[in-house]
């Protein structure tokens, strides 16, 4: 029976000794998210974020926009958020109302605020395996998570799904810069199992139900950054839990794995900028 990953748990620690490390501060950071548009989903993202920084007394703000908000009118907002030195942590929360360009409006981000690391700068320089300002949340999260737990990354064949900025690419090129062997799959991807089966670890960031214990090497590692409802209305993520369960030796369950990860990361991030910046 696989262990868990527990990301609830390692949340809690990590955020205890921020909190510890923000009351020293005489100044505390200031998060501000842009949110356009009503996706729920996006709503409780931001909500959390929210309420996770207000809990380590970190300033936040969520600005709301209307899903008929022009990119005129967000590249603005994130001009003047750049200038004003109280505000030390930008996130644009993705995805944007279709009409707009994320690449424009990531792009107007100043790297030095730029909380998840999605700007060319940040990006550019993950992708030339040195160091960003900060890293993406999720990947990091991950990595957070994988190491909590000892699983060792050197040498070993990792298989990403999913290609996305947020999640997929980066995470490839973190499990790469630790030396892993990285395979990354995605929607065209054939025979997906035979590419699962050499597997050591498996991050799944499909958002469908793709993975089952059939298709995985014994003892491997499973990640499952999938969050959705299934036909019951029951939140599950990418992978079978029950028969992945039998064969991997560790799998991060869905909800309590990845997520609560995600946020830690992004006030992990919120204080690196804040001290980086000071
Ligand atoms: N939407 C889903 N995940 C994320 C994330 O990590 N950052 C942003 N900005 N938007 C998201």
């Amino acid at each position: 029976m696989a262990q868990i990953l527990d990301g609830k748990k390692l949340r809690e620690k990590i955020l205890e000794g921020l909190k510890l490390k923000l009351d020293k501060f005489p100044q505390k950071p200031t998060l501000v998210v842009i949110l356009a548009g009503d996706n729920p989903a996006s709503k409780i993202y931001v909500n959390n974020k929210k309420k996770t920084a207000e809990r380590l007394g970190i300033n936040s703000q969520i600005i709301n926009y209307p899903e008929n908000v022009t990119e005129t009118e967000l590249l603005t907002k994130i001009k003047e958020l750049n200038a004003d030195k109280l505000i030390t942590a930008i996130l644009v929360q993705l995805p944007l109302p279709k009409h707009i360009s994320k690449e424009n409006v990531i792009n107007a981000i100043s790297p030095d605020k730029d909380v998840d690391g999605f700007t060319p700068y940040n990006f550019g320089k993950l992708f030339s395996g040195v160091e960003p300002i900060v890293y993406p949340c999720t990947p990091k999260g991950i990595m957070l998570l994988l190491d909590e737990y000892n699983i060792e990354l050197e040498g070993k064949h990792a298989v990403v799904i999913g290609r996305s900025n947020i999640v997929g690419r980066p995470m490839a090129q973190m499990l790469l810069n630790r030396n892993a062997t990285v395979t990354v799959c995605h929607s065209h991807t054939k025979n997906l199992a035979d590419i699962t089966k050499t597997a050591d670890i498996v991050v799944s960031a499909a958002g469908k139900n793709v993975i089952e214990g059939k298709m995985l090497k014994p003892d491997c590692v499973v990640v499952d950054v999938g969050i959705f409802k299934d036909e019951n209305g029951k939140t599950r993520g990418d992978a079978d839990f029950e028969s992945v369960s039998q064969i991997a030796s560790y799998i991060s369950p869905v909800p309590g794995g990845v997520g609560p990860m995600t946020i830690t990361s992004l006030m992990l991030n919120t204080v690196e900028l804040f001290e980086k910046n000071l």
